[in-house]
């Protein structure tokens, strides 16, 4: 590899993570600490079924509980990044290690070799940490990723899998407290579709200003799948909605 290839991939590991997504996710953690609240208690009520869990765009580990990770036995955590497994160690480490959880690091593309991954773990539950909206920022193709993002639950068939990911992004003209938007949207139209009138809906209850982006994120769970919405402020007036989800085998 080449050393400005080894350079960019340190600082954005591909436009979706590195050095930049953890400086940013230091810096943040104050606002986000409500959106990892909510994180929290979606997989405090996740029962996975195997005590082996892969874990897919594991980075640092930014907004995920080392009390659920412990839960497992052995988690095999994948990511482009190269920071990754040093920054997930120092966070997560010290838990893990308490609980004897055994924890082994991948530097790999989890979404392009998924088929042999889920070969080599067939007793294993998947969790996908806020990876599956950035699949866009990487294949510049929107109907290739469209396409790939909803043959996901088919390659998953019959596996205990579940995903938080970034459904719309955008700017919003207001200062806006997460526990009201969510309260708000609950409110509102729930149980929902995912349908553009819905996402209109999400969009104006952040008081959205200017032009939001779709993660095309929005086929990742059948419809019959419980999901929740989860307002995250990424930047001071730059929101996210993540959607949560799992999906047991029927
Ligand atoms: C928004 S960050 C989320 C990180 C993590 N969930 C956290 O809370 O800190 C997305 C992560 O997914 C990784 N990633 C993106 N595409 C990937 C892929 N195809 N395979 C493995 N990791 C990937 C990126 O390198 C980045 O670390």
């Amino acid at each position: 590899m080449e050393l400005r290839e080894i350079l960019k991939n340190l600082v954005d590991a591909g436009g979706t993570g590195g050095l930049n997504w953890h400086l940013h996710a230091f810096n943040s953690q104050k606002r986000w600490q409500t959106t990892v609240a909510y994180i929290e208690n979606f997989l405090l009520h996740c029962k996975p079924r195997h005590s082996h869990l892969l874990l897919i765009g594991c980075s640092a580990g930014w907004m995920m509980p080392s009390s659920w990770l412990s839960q497992f036995e052995l988690i095999d955590a994948y990511d482009i990044d190269p920071l990754a497994q040093y920054l997930f160690n120092w966070r997560h480490g010290s838990a893990l290690r308490k609980s004897a959880t055994q924890l082994l690091h991948h530097r790999q593309d989890a979404l392009a070799h998924l088929p042999e991954i889920l070969l080599e773990h067939p007793q294993a539950s998947l969790w996908f940490d806020n990876v599956l909206g950035q699949h866009r920022y990487r294949v510049r193709n929107e109907a290739q990723v469209e396409n790939e993002l909803r043959r996901l639950k088919t390659t998953l068939l019959g596996r205990d899998w579940g995903s938080v990911h970034d459904l719309l992004s955008g700017p919003s003209h207001a200062a806006l407290d997460p526990q009201v938007c969510l309260h708000d949207v609950r409110q509102r139209v729930y149980p929902y579709a995912l349908d553009s009138a819905y996402n209109q809906s999400l969009v104006q209850s952040l008081y959205a200003q200017g032009i939001w982006f779709d993660h095309l994120t929005g086929c990742v769970f059948s419809d019959d799948t419980p999901t929740t919405l989860i307002p995250w402020e990424f930047k001071p007036r730059y929101w996210h909605w993540l959607q949560a989800g799992w999906q047991s085998p029927n």
